[in-house]
């Protein structure tokens, strides 16, 4: 019997490999190596990519790569891949939802408090060796416990931040979102709706957590910058082009807003040079899921939603399952 051809772009746990191996012949990249235009050979003759968010599954892609019927990204977000396109070409595309959410909120609140109580700042001035004495006013911040924290983007991931604030810290907690959470979960997490404006007028402490698209490119500008309040953090753990980096650097030089904390950077893994000169931007390089467990539950679940898809079973993720049953190789 034929067995289905899949290409493993980039690195991932060799577990996770051998139990493709069990279904597939699979062509993977132990040197991860970033694919770019190296990407369409090599899905010639693949009916299924497990992929990541390094490589762009478009139009262009799937026309160069017409045996192709499985796209399973290991990332909850999908913005590297054209869906419309994917589904007019009856291509199926699946993410890793769920699995990610508590690590990802863990990280998001330790970046904010990073950035709120000055935690990267310190330790560079400690190492630095300009610690020579107590001062009242060394490297002071602003509280996180009993402010007000903003969420913008209330989907698994903000509500999960907000419990953390609401619960753990004593945060008020007030969100803006496409959509208005049902009242029962905005009870539950004692969070109120807000217009864009009022959260960014009323937020101490702004979280980023909404997926990017056309419509979030620059959610983040000067002019939002310019709404905040001058003592206020902003992080951003969602992608690069919500925030306009560049407008970022200006506000944080001038003092206009106090400080934040970035995961994800527009362009990257290149970073806006003025951030880089900064003391008050606390710069991490898109970790916010990398915990043991949780890359593995990642990797696991993209191989499920592969495994099952090629094999006429029900993948447990799928972004546009109307392409389902798929079309025959
Ligand atoms: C990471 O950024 C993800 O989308 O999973």
């Amino acid at each position: 019997m034929n067995r289905p051809h899949v290409l493993v772009t980039r690195a991932i746990f060799p577990e996770t490999i051998e139990r493709l191996r069990e279904h597939f012949e699979v062509d993977d990249n132990p040197t991860d190596a970033v694919l770019g235009a190296g990407l369409a050979p090599r899905l010639q003759g693949k009916q299924g990519a497990l992929t990541t968010g390094s490589e762009r599954i478009d139009a262009a892609l799937l026309a160069a790569c017409p045996g192709l019927r499985v796209v399973a990204n290991m990332a909850v977000g999908y913005n590297n891949f054209d869906i419309a396109a994917c589904t007019a070409r009856g291509v199926l595309a699946t993410n890793t939802p769920d699995v990610l959410t508590e690590t990802t909120a863990d990280f998001g609140f330790a970046l904010m408090m990073a950035g709120a109580r000055r935690m990267a700042e310190g330790e560079r001035f400690l190492r630095r060796g300009e610690w020579k004495k107590w001062s009242y006013d060394m490297l002071t911040g602003s509280d996180v416990h009993g402010a007000t924290l903003g969420i913008l983007g209330m989907g698994r991931i903000g509500q999960a931040i907000a419990r953390r604030g609401a619960l753990g810290f004593g945060m008020k907690v007030v969100y803006h979102n496409r959509s208005r959470l049902p009242a029962a979960a905005e009870a539950a997490l004692g969070a109120r709706y807000l217009t864009k404006g009022e959260l960014l007028a009323q937020a101490d402490h702004l979280v980023l957590v909404l997926p990017y698209s056309a419509e979030s490119h620059h959610a983040i500008g000067a002019g939002e910058l310019a709404q905040m309040k001058p003592t206020a953090t902003l992080t951003n753990i969602a992608r690069g082009g919500i925030v306009d980096d560049a407008a970022l650097a200006v506000a944080l030089r001038d003092g206009r807003i106090a400080a934040a904390g970035l995961d994800v950077f527009e362009g990257e893994p290149a970073v806006h040079p003025d951030l880089l000169t900064l003391p008050n931007v606390v710069l991490t390089p898109h970790i916010a899921s990398a915990t043991v467990a949780t890359r593995r539950a990642m990797a696991e679940l993209a191989a499920d939603n592969l495994i099952e898809a090629l094999t006429g079973g029900v993948p447990p993720s799928p972004i546009n399952p109307q392409v389902l049953p798929l079309r025959p190789a």
